[in-house]
């Protein structure tokens, strides 16, 4: 869902201009021979030639991410997986809008691809290194809507490719997880795979009887017996949602579920887990609804309709900010509870899912901002204040230390989940939030999570409305703190 309206507009308005400007000297003609060619009937619909869809979206730091030429609105996604073979079969329906008159477009998908329809005619299909190159039957017109059927099957735990040298589809005892950022959605749903195009979504999961599915959203049916000794679940994000941002768990968990008053809450616990990590996970988890209370105080309402967490019992090493349903590595509550991780990824709730990046490089976005929710949740909690944390990451790094090196604003592909992005990021927030002072500061967050809920934004739009917000340029702040590669002159504040 991009915002084109404008510029179809004004590309139809070119149109009309043009038309009208060729039909001027046809007029002129009325004596011309009959052998003349016809004038252009006015029911003609002039359609520009049909083009190749770009196998990128335009990220700089991801040339391949995404692709060009239409805009999904709705992802419904079928699979049916066998764990002890890790075998996953696929199909998966996007409706999308071509945004050009299209002969040929991609799709993002890993696993192999066996068929594929759009507007129920078979299409001509090409696979490679991710790229799903797809021939329609007929073009695509550009505005037009596109119902595109896939169906693939394969192993997704031995695909490789993207960016992580672990796969992002990970097996576990009883099942598997789907959790990886940027790269995940292309090893088990063929997509348009950039943050920039995000799309309601439908998730089928077809498992074996007496296992679990957990995803996104709200539950709308299972488990249901659908053949023998297999069960379908089914669940729906109808917010807007970010292709890595959808995930499933599949497996053998304890599920928790309550009605709060930001909706459903349900969270789901891994039964492989180690007891002792098990009731960490259960402390810190089941504090969502609270925590999401204490956001919301400071960012606005909850962006969301259901809210819960999901703990697999997988080597994961990181936790992902799955929208509505955050997903955590056992391995955070090791040392017994911590709500540090749980209000990191809700912050992302706001920040990273319901507005997301426009690009990759607008990372400091959603980290910079998910950690300083660390800093405020300890500030307003009994703990250090926000300036005190920045002070004493300030001095953990002194000049010359490889810390400085990766500039939030511009980490480069590699750096993306860089340590700095995360607390040099925070710290400019900390810079910023002694800048325009905290009744600004927090306006200023308020304002970027609501009026841009369900979209995007980059980093310079950010920083214009901190103008707009506050009156005050933070040009040179921005160039010390998220774009220069070398330690600002003094901790923030
Ligand atoms: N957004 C995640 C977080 O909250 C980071 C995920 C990093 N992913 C990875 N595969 N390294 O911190
Ligand atoms: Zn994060």
């Amino acid at each position: 869902m991009r915002k084109r309206t404008g510029l179809l507009i004004g590309l139809v308005l070119v149109l009309l201009l043009v038309l009208v400007a060729l039909a001027i000297p046809w007029r002129a003609s009325k004596t011309a021979p009959a052998t003349a060619p016809r004038p252009p009937s006015a029911t003609a619909v002039p359609t520009a030639p049909p083009v190749v869809g770009a196998d990128g979206i335009g990220d700089p730091y991801f040339p391949r991410a995404g692709n060009g030429g239409y805009d999904v609105t709705a992802y419904d996604i079928a699979v049916r997986y066998d764990p002890p073979t890790d075998r996953l079969e696929g199909h998966t329906t996007l409706t999308a809008t071509a945004t050009e008159s299209l002969s040929r477009f991609n799709l993002d998908l890993r696993l192999p691809a066996s068929a594929v329809t759009v507007n129920d005619q078979p299409a001509t299909i090409h696979q490679d290194g991710g790229e799903l190159q797809v021939t329609p039957a007929a073009p695509v017109p550009s505005g037009a809507q596109m119902t595109v059927r896939v169906a693939y099957a394969g192993v997704p735990s031995s695909v490789s490719g993207g960016t992580e040298v672990q796969s992002p589809w990970v097996r576990t005892a009883d099942g598997a997880v789907a959790v990886g950022e940027p790269d995940i959605a292309a090893w088990w749903y063929p997509s348009n795979d950039h943050p920039s195009d995000k799309a309601t979504f439908t998730i089928t999961a077809v498992v074996p009887a007496g296992l679990q599915v957990i995803s996104n959203g709200a539950l709308l049916g299972g488990p249901e017996a659908v053949g023998p000794g297999l069960q379908q679940w089914r669940w729906q994000e109808t917010e807007p949602m970010a292709t890595y941002l959808a995930f499933v768990a599949i497996g053998n968990y304890d599920i928790v579920r309550r009605d709060t008053r930001f909706g459903l809450y349900l969270a789901a616990y891994d039964r492989a887990l180690d007891p002792a990590i098990a009731d960490a996970a259960r402390a810190s988890v089941e504090q969502t609804p609270q925590i999401i209370e204490f956001l919301s105080g400071i960012f606005g309402p909850y962006p969301f309709r259901q809210l819960g967490g999901v703990v697999p019992d997988a080597s994961l090493g990181f936790a992902l900010e799955d929208q509505t349903r955050p997903v955590y590595a056992p391995t955070f509550f090791d040392d017994g509870q911590n709500v540090t991780v749980v209000v990191h990824e809700l912050a992302h709730q706001w920040f990273g899912d319901s507005v997301s990046v426009d690009h990759w490089s607008d990372i400091w976005l959603n980290e910079g901002f998910a950690t300083y929710a660390e800093w405020l949740y300890a500030e307003r909690n009994g703990g250090p204040t926000a300036a005190q944390t920045a002070a004493q990451n300030y001095a953990r790094h002194p000049a010359g230390d490889d810390f400085w090196r990766t500039p939030p604003g511009a980490p480069g592909a590699a750096s993306v989940f860089n340590n700095a992005v995360y607390v040099r990021g925070a710290m400019a927030l900390q810079a910023l939030r002694v800048a325009l002072g905290d009744q600004n500061f927090f306006a200023v967050l308020r304002a970027w999570a609501t009026e841009r809920a369900g979209g995007n934004g980059s980093v310079q739009d950010f920083l214009a409305l901190v103008k707009h917000v506050s009156g005050k340029s933070v040009d040179a702040l921005a160039q010390t703190w998220l774009v220069s590669p070398a330690r600002p002159p003094a901790a923030p504040g």
